[in-house]
Protein backbone atom coordinates (compact mmCIF):
# COMPACT_ATOMS: atom_id res chain seq x y z
CA UNK A 1 0.00 0.00 0.00
CA UNK A 2 1.65 3.59 -0.57
CA UNK A 3 -0.06 6.74 1.27
CA UNK A 4 -1.52 7.82 -1.76
CA UNK A 5 -4.54 5.59 -1.27
CA UNK A 6 -7.18 7.09 -0.18
CA UNK A 7 -9.56 6.44 2.91
CA UNK A 8 -13.08 6.77 2.85
CA UNK A 9 -15.24 8.20 6.52
CA UNK A 10 -19.00 7.71 6.85
CA UNK A 11 -20.46 9.18 10.16
CA UNK A 12 -19.69 5.64 11.93
CA UNK A 13 -16.73 4.05 9.45
CA UNK A 14 -13.63 4.19 7.89
CA UNK A 15 -12.73 2.30 4.94
CA UNK A 16 -9.12 1.06 4.50
CA UNK A 17 -7.98 0.02 1.40
CA UNK A 18 -7.57 -4.31 2.09
CA UNK A 19 -4.55 -5.36 1.99
CA UNK A 20 -2.18 -8.24 3.32
CA UNK A 21 -1.67 -5.91 6.61
CA UNK A 22 -5.54 -6.60 7.56
CA UNK A 23 -5.01 -10.74 6.95
CA UNK A 24 -5.61 -11.28 11.14
CA UNK A 25 -8.41 -8.80 12.03
CA UNK A 26 -9.97 -9.92 8.57
CA UNK A 27 -9.90 -13.78 9.89
CA UNK A 28 -11.10 -12.91 13.60
CA UNK A 29 -14.41 -10.68 12.07
CA UNK A 30 -14.98 -13.20 9.34
CA UNK A 31 -13.67 -16.44 11.24
CA UNK A 32 -11.88 -17.84 8.50
CA UNK A 33 -8.17 -17.73 8.11
CA UNK A 34 -8.25 -19.27 4.58
CA UNK A 35 -10.59 -16.62 3.46
CA UNK A 36 -8.62 -14.01 5.07
CA UNK A 37 -5.47 -15.01 3.06
CA UNK A 38 -7.42 -15.50 -0.29
CA UNK A 39 -9.54 -12.37 0.03
CA UNK A 40 -6.53 -9.88 1.42
CA UNK A 41 -4.10 -11.15 -0.90
CA UNK A 42 -6.21 -10.83 -4.17
CA UNK A 43 -7.44 -7.37 -3.02
CA UNK A 44 -3.72 -6.20 -2.69
CA UNK A 45 -3.49 -7.43 -5.84
CA UNK A 46 -6.59 -5.57 -7.31
CA UNK A 47 -5.34 -2.51 -5.81
CA UNK A 48 -1.85 -2.42 -6.75
CA UNK A 49 -2.81 -3.17 -10.65
CA UNK A 50 -6.45 -0.85 -11.32
CA UNK A 51 -6.36 1.67 -8.50
CA UNK A 52 -9.46 0.37 -6.59
CA UNK A 53 -10.43 -2.82 -4.77
CA UNK A 54 -12.01 -4.08 -1.85
CA UNK A 55 -12.37 -2.08 0.97
CA UNK A 56 -11.54 -3.02 5.07
CA UNK A 57 -14.74 -1.51 7.21
CA UNK A 58 -13.49 -0.21 10.53
CA UNK A 59 -15.50 1.22 13.21
CA UNK A 60 -14.46 5.01 14.04
CA UNK A 61 -15.49 4.36 17.34
CA UNK A 62 -13.28 1.03 18.66
CA UNK A 63 -11.22 0.47 15.25
CA UNK A 64 -12.09 -2.49 15.00
CA UNK A 65 -13.02 -4.22 11.80
CA UNK A 66 -16.30 -4.50 11.06
CA UNK A 67 -16.23 -6.42 7.38
CA UNK A 68 -15.02 -5.44 3.83
CA UNK A 69 -17.03 -4.03 0.78
CA UNK A 70 -15.79 -5.74 -1.87
CA UNK A 71 -15.26 -4.60 -5.63
CA UNK A 72 -13.24 -6.38 -7.85
CA UNK A 73 -13.12 -7.10 -11.43
CA UNK A 74 -15.06 -10.21 -11.48
CA UNK A 75 -12.49 -12.30 -13.53
CA UNK A 76 -13.12 -15.72 -15.05
CA UNK A 77 -15.81 -18.56 -14.09
CA UNK A 78 -19.10 -16.64 -13.29
CA UNK A 79 -21.99 -16.93 -15.77
CA UNK A 80 -24.11 -14.21 -16.14
CA UNK A 81 -20.77 -11.96 -15.21
CA UNK A 82 -17.86 -11.18 -17.78
CA UNK A 83 -14.88 -11.16 -16.67
CA UNK A 84 -13.93 -7.51 -17.16
CA UNK A 85 -17.11 -6.24 -15.44
CA UNK A 86 -16.40 -4.74 -11.65
CA UNK A 87 -17.90 -6.91 -9.21
CA UNK A 88 -19.24 -6.06 -5.78
CA UNK A 89 -19.96 -8.18 -2.77
CA UNK A 90 -20.48 -7.40 1.38
CA UNK A 91 -20.20 -9.31 4.32
CA UNK A 92 -20.03 -7.96 8.10
CA UNK A 93 -19.26 -9.91 11.53
CA UNK A 94 -21.54 -11.26 12.65
CA UNK A 95 -22.27 -9.48 15.95
CA UNK A 96 -22.43 -6.03 13.66
CA UNK A 97 -25.62 -7.16 11.53
CA UNK A 98 -28.64 -5.33 11.28
CA UNK A 99 -26.84 -2.21 11.83
CA UNK A 100 -26.78 -0.76 8.42
CA UNK A 101 -23.18 -1.13 8.27
CA UNK A 102 -22.94 -3.07 4.96
CA UNK A 103 -25.05 -0.43 2.66
CA UNK A 104 -23.61 2.48 4.17
CA UNK A 105 -19.89 1.12 3.92
CA UNK A 106 -20.76 0.11 -0.03
CA UNK A 107 -22.74 3.75 -0.46
CA UNK A 108 -19.40 5.84 -0.13
CA UNK A 109 -17.12 2.72 -1.68
CA UNK A 110 -19.48 2.66 -5.01
CA UNK A 111 -19.48 6.85 -4.93
CA UNK A 112 -15.94 5.94 -4.77
CA UNK A 113 -15.76 3.52 -7.99
CA UNK A 114 -17.72 6.11 -9.73
CA UNK A 115 -16.03 9.40 -9.09
CA UNK A 116 -12.09 7.61 -9.60
CA UNK A 117 -12.97 5.03 -12.39
CA UNK A 118 -14.44 5.00 -15.97
CA UNK A 119 -16.31 2.21 -14.69
CA UNK A 120 -20.23 2.82 -15.64
CA UNK A 121 -21.78 -0.10 -14.25
CA UNK A 122 -21.08 -2.47 -11.19
CA UNK A 123 -22.19 -6.09 -10.86
CA UNK A 124 -22.96 -8.64 -7.84
CA UNK A 125 -24.27 -11.71 -7.38
CA UNK A 126 -26.34 -13.79 -4.48
CA UNK A 127 -26.90 -16.88 -4.04
CA UNK A 128 -30.63 -18.20 -3.64
CA UNK A 129 -32.11 -17.63 0.42
CA UNK A 130 -30.17 -14.79 1.11
CA UNK A 131 -32.78 -12.12 2.24
CA UNK A 132 -30.32 -10.01 3.94
CA UNK A 133 -27.86 -9.32 0.80
CA UNK A 134 -30.63 -9.17 -1.24
CA UNK A 135 -32.10 -6.18 0.89
CA UNK A 136 -28.78 -4.71 0.91
CA UNK A 137 -28.50 -5.17 -3.08
CA UNK A 138 -32.18 -3.18 -3.22
CA UNK A 139 -30.91 -0.33 -0.81
CA UNK A 140 -27.94 0.15 -3.06
CA UNK A 141 -30.34 0.21 -5.87
CA UNK A 142 -29.04 -2.50 -7.95
CA UNK A 143 -31.45 -4.27 -9.90
CA UNK A 144 -31.92 -7.75 -11.19
CA UNK A 145 -29.82 -8.85 -14.76
CA UNK A 146 -30.82 -12.10 -14.81
CA UNK A 147 -30.26 -15.75 -13.61
CA UNK A 148 -26.14 -16.90 -13.20
CA UNK A 149 -23.90 -19.53 -12.12
CA UNK A 150 -21.46 -19.46 -9.81
CA UNK A 151 -17.60 -19.89 -9.62
CA UNK A 152 -18.63 -23.58 -8.17
CA UNK A 153 -21.39 -24.39 -10.72
CA UNK A 154 -24.41 -22.79 -7.72
CA UNK A 155 -27.46 -21.14 -9.01
CA UNK A 156 -26.74 -17.53 -7.99
CA UNK A 157 -28.89 -14.10 -8.98
CA UNK A 158 -27.03 -11.60 -11.04
CA UNK A 159 -27.93 -7.80 -9.93
CA UNK A 160 -26.36 -4.68 -11.88
CA UNK A 161 -25.78 -1.45 -10.91
CA UNK A 162 -25.63 1.70 -13.19
CA UNK A 163 -23.53 4.62 -12.62
CA UNK A 164 -27.13 7.01 -13.62
CA UNK A 165 -28.85 5.13 -11.19
C1 LIG B 1 -25.61 -9.66 4.05
C2 LIG B 1 -24.89 -8.83 5.11
C3 LIG B 1 -23.57 -8.34 4.51
C4 LIG B 1 -25.73 -7.62 5.48
O1 LIG B 1 -24.95 -6.76 6.31
P1 LIG B 1 -25.65 -5.71 7.29
O2 LIG B 1 -24.65 -4.72 7.72
O3 LIG B 1 -26.41 -6.46 8.33
O4 LIG B 1 -26.68 -5.05 6.25
P2 LIG B 1 -27.67 -3.83 6.53
O5 LIG B 1 -27.87 -3.68 8.00
O6 LIG B 1 -27.18 -2.68 5.73
O7 LIG B 1 -29.02 -4.36 5.87
C5 LIG B 1 -29.58 -5.61 6.22
C6 LIG B 1 -31.04 -5.60 5.84
O8 LIG B 1 -31.53 -6.95 5.85
C7 LIG B 1 -32.75 -6.97 6.62
N1 LIG B 1 -32.91 -8.31 7.13
C8 LIG B 1 -32.28 -8.89 8.17
N2 LIG B 1 -32.71 -10.16 8.31
C9 LIG B 1 -33.61 -10.38 7.31
C10 LIG B 1 -34.41 -11.49 6.92
N3 LIG B 1 -34.34 -12.66 7.55
N4 LIG B 1 -35.23 -11.33 5.84
C11 LIG B 1 -35.31 -10.18 5.16
N5 LIG B 1 -34.56 -9.08 5.50
C12 LIG B 1 -33.74 -9.19 6.56
C13 LIG B 1 -32.51 -5.91 7.67
O9 LIG B 1 -33.72 -5.52 8.29
C14 LIG B 1 -31.90 -4.81 6.81
O10 LIG B 1 -32.86 -4.14 6.03
P3 LIG B 1 -33.52 -2.71 6.48
O11 LIG B 1 -32.40 -1.73 6.57
O12 LIG B 1 -34.50 -2.41 5.42
O13 LIG B 1 -34.15 -2.92 7.83
C15 LIG B 1 -24.63 -9.66 6.39
O14 LIG B 1 -25.84 -10.23 6.83
C16 LIG B 1 -23.60 -10.75 6.19
O15 LIG B 1 -22.40 -10.49 6.31
N6 LIG B 1 -24.05 -11.97 5.87
C17 LIG B 1 -23.12 -13.08 5.64
C18 LIG B 1 -22.30 -12.88 4.38
C19 LIG B 1 -23.17 -12.68 3.16
O16 LIG B 1 -24.21 -13.31 3.01
N7 LIG B 1 -22.70 -11.79 2.26
C20 LIG B 1 -23.39 -11.54 1.01
C21 LIG B 1 -22.98 -12.55 -0.01
S1 LIG B 1 -23.84 -12.22 -1.54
Amino acid sequence: MTSRQPVLHTPRLTLEPLSLQHEAEHALASGSAADAARDTGAAEVQWREHGFGSWAIRDRHDASLLGVAELRFAGEGIEGIAPDEVEAGWWVTERRRNEGIATEAMRVALADVWSRTGTGLVTAYIAPGNPRSERVAAKLGFVVRGPGVGRSGEPMTVYELSRRA
